[in-house]
C-alpha cells in the first residue's frame, strides 16, 4: 500500500487506494462470464446462495453495531439484503431452499473474518459494509440488468433497493459520512486494509465459482 494522506478525504482514499482490488473482483471469469449473460440459472443461483451466508453475517453484525457510536452511523435497514435473498432463493430453489445451499470453502473463509472483524469493531463493520454494499449500488445494477436479460425478473430483488430511490444520492451521503468519522490516520490505514482484505476475500469466492463454470455455462 502507497502511503498516500488518508486524511483530508477519507472515502476518496478508501476508493482509490482499493481500486486495483476492486479490478480483481470485477474481471474474474465467472463475474464476466455473469456479466456477458453466458451463465445458467444454476450458476446464477450458486453466487445468489453465497451471498446469502455472507450478508446473514454482515447483518447480525449490524444489529450488534446498533449499539455503538460510530458503528450505527452506517446501520442502514434500507440496505438489508438478507430478506431479498431469502426471496430469490426461494424463487430459484423452491420451498426448501435451505437445505440445498451450503457455504463453499471460499465463503467459509469470508464469513470467519467478518465474524473476527465486524461484531466488536466498528472499522471492520464499516470496510465490509461499504465493500458489499456500495458495490450492490454500483456495479450490482450492471449485474441486474445482464439477469434481466438473461432471466427475465427471476431473482434480481437482491439488487432492488427500494427504500432508496437515488442510488447516487444516498453513495454521496455515505461517502460524506465516512469523511465525517474522527479516526486518526492509524485508524484509517487499518480500515482501508480491512476492505482490501473484503474486496480479496470476495474475489476468492467468485474464484472458487469460476472453477465450476464449465458446468455453470449456457
Ligand atoms: C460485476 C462486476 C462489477 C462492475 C461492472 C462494477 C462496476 C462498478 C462501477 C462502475 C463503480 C463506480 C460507481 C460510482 O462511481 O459511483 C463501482 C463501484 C464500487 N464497486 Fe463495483 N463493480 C463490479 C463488481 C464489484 C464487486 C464484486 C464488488 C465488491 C466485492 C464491488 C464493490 C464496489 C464498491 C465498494 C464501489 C464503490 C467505490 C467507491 O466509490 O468508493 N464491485 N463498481
Amino acid at each position: 500500500m502507497t502511503a498516500e494522506p488518508t486524511s483530508a478525504q477519507f472515502s476518496a482514499a478508501l476508493r482509490s487506494l482499493t481500486w486495483q482490488d476492486h479490478e480483481k473482483a470485477e474481471y474474474t471469469d465467472y463475474t464476466q462470464a455473469l456479466l456477458q449473460g453466458r451463465l445458467n440459472l444454476a450458476g446464477y443461483t450458486a453466487l445468489v446462495a453465497q451471498h446469502y451466508f455472507a450478508y446473514v453475517v454482515l447483518e447480525e453484525a449490524a444489529e450488534r453495531m446498533r449499539d455503538d457510536a460510530i458503528g450505527s452511523l452506517f446501520v442502514f435497514d434500507s440496505l438489508f439484503r438478507v430478506p431479498a435473498l431469502e426471496k430469490d432463493l426461494e424463487q430459484l430453489l423452491g420451498a426448501t431452499w435451505r437445505e440445498q445451499i451450503e457455504p463453499s470453502a471460499s465463503t467459509q473463509e469470508y464469513l470467519n473474518r467478518l465474524r473476527e472483524t465486524c461484531f466488536d469493531w466498528p472499522g471492520g463493520f464499516i470496510a465490509h459494509s461499504y465493500t458489499r454494499y456500495l458495490g450492490d449500488l454500483s456495479g450490482g445494477q450492471f449485474i441486474k440488468k445482464a439477469v434481466q436479460k438473461a432471466f427475465g425478473d427471476t431473482a434480481v430483488a437482491f439488487y432492488d433497493f427500494p427504500r432508496i430511490p437515488d442510488h447516487n444520492a444516498f453513495k454521496a451521503r455515505y461517502r460524506a459520512l465516512l469523511d465525517e468519522v474522527s479516526w486518526d490516520d492509524g485508524e484509517r490505514q487499518r480500515v482501508i486494509a480491512e476492505a482490501v482484505l473484503a474486496y480479496q476475500l470476495n474475489t476468492k469466492v467468485l474464484a472458487e465459482l469460476g472453477r465450476d463454470l464449465a458446468k455453470y455455462l449456457a
